[in-house]
């Protein structure tokens, strides 16, 4: 099981027990909210025991009918397989097929270049879109669906597999029409809480990634962050932390700091979900993906020396499967180096840079994960975002919404001429004047 160990949050700098306690009272409700599934958006947590049978058939036929797989989606539609991928088959394409390309923005240039790789005669396209209305996901595959539709005439439709909805929603409307095989997003699960559902589990089981046990891990994690008493519960333990150096000594960004490359994109997905649901009413800590050693080469000058305003989360792998020994020779004044490994070497900097963390009064913490397999990346899955959720219910928000992220989706209807948001157009064209005239410009 994966542990978490805080001592370093309770420091002189960090937190007392009595101001965890504090917080008794306020678990004690959430907990109870939890239990009972007060907000329907507790969804997110019954996902790893539902059924992937369907999924599974789906995987297997696109494996057997394509060289090429291609999800297009954004944020949590997106971000999960990204995460799921890097940790479990790391550099998948290069010696595996179907080769899987997860694209999540609207760069003309990375879609003309991914175009140019992929045959689409053996191209299986996923399109994952809750909402079916995503104007960067929905652009991207209007483009596709042409193509497959050039390439395949009638029969384009068999190469389309939506990952939407299940009754609602544009997307889910064209896929009733045309006849596109479909996969569904929970309408309770927000987005980035969506990983361990088909928008995460399609892309890993076409990639032969152990999904069963990427849910066992998840379910095991659940069991553990269950218990009411959170000096026992490290969901809790961590939401309560987080909240505490935020409000009580001003520590308002959140590094996320793990030791492997495996789980770099893993930190890129813990950001959005940690950004976009607790960034509301003026609440909220920033996060960072980071990664470990790297980043001590760029980033802990100022972790230390800069303002006192961060915390962080190491991520600590026990076994990293493989290890090579540096060198057997003493090799002048990498002598030091002799007989040990590169294993060795990079828990050694994990340790250190903990420490030197802990003497510069930095809270840091840090969890313990055995192997980075699809059992334990499970766990990390569930726990981050149980911690989120819990984090934003102490934080008092609605930690499963994003209305500001409405605003610039709108203003953008209003440049593309959307029907419906002539008014947002006419805002833009203002601004445009605006700053047409402006003096502060060089
Ligand atoms: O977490 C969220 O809800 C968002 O980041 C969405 O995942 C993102 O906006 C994409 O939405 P959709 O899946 O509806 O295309």
């Amino acid at each position: 099981m994966i542990t978490l160990d805080f001592t370093n949050m309770m420091t002189a700098r960090g937190l007392t027990p009595e101001d965890i306690n504090s917080l008794k009272d306020r678990l004690k409700i959430i907990h109870a909210d939890i239990t009972r599934k007060k907000n329907r958006e507790f969804h997110f947590l019954d996902l790893p025991s539902e059924n992937t049978e369907q999924l599974s058939l789906i995987a297997d036929n696109v494996k057997n009918t394509s060289d090429f797989f291609l999800l297009l989606g954004i944020g949590g539609s997106a971000l999960g397989p990204k995460a799921i991928l890097q940790a479990l088959k790391p550099f998948y394409n290069l010696k595996h097929s179907p080769k899987i390309f997860i694209y999540d923005n609207v760069d003309p240039g990375t879609l003309t270049s991914i175009l140019s790789i992929v045959d689409l005669k053996r191209t299986t396209v996923n399109v994952v879109t809750k909402s079916g209305s995503t104007v960067e996901t929905m652009a991207s595959f209007l483009i596709l669906m042409n193509a497959l539709k050039e390439v395949h005439g009638d029969k384009f439709s068999k190469r389309i597999i939506a990952t939407t909805d299940p009754e609602k929603g544009a997307l889910r409307e064209l896929s009733a029409k045309t006849g596109f095989r479909t996969l569904p997003v929970p309408p309770d699960v927000g987005g980035r809480y969506s990983v361990l559902s088909p928008v995460g589990l399609l892309s890993s089981s076409v990639a032969g990634i152990n999904i069963s046990g990427l849910l066992k891990g998840a379910r095991d994690m659940l069991k553990k962050c269950s218990n009411e008493d959170l000096w026992k519960n490290p969901a809790y333990m961590t939401a309560s932390l987080m909240y505490l150096l935020d409000k009580k000594k001003k520590r308002n960004i959140s590094v996320l700091l793990p030791y492997s490359d495996r789980l770099k994109t893993f930190s890129e997905w813990y950001c959005q979900l940690w950004a976009e649901s607790l960034g509301k009413n003026g609440a909220g800590q920033t996060p960072y993906p980071s990664l470990g050693t790297t980043d001590q080469h760029s980033q802990l000058q100022l972790w230390i020396e800069g303002p006192a305003d961060k915390v962080v989360t190491f991520i600590k792998i026990d076994d990293y499967g493989s290890d090579m020994l540096i060198s057997k020779e003493d090799s002048g004044s990498m002598g030091y180096l002799k007989n040990h490994s590169l294993g060795e070497l990079i828990k050694a900097e994990q340790e250190a840079t903990e420490l030197a963390l802990q003497k510069a009064g930095v809270p840091n913490m840090r969890l313990n994960v055995p192997m980075i397999d699809a059992y334990y990346t499970g766990q990390l899955f569930l726990f981050f975002e149980l911690v989120t959720a819990v984090t934003g219910l102490l934080y008092g928000i609605n930690p499963f919404d994003q209305p500001a992220v409405e605003e610039g989706k709108n203003l953008t209807y209003g440049i593309m001429g959307r029907k419906g948001y002539e008014q947002k157009g006419l805002e833009v064209s203002n601004y445009r004047d605006k700053l047409q005239k402006s003096r502060y410009k060089i």
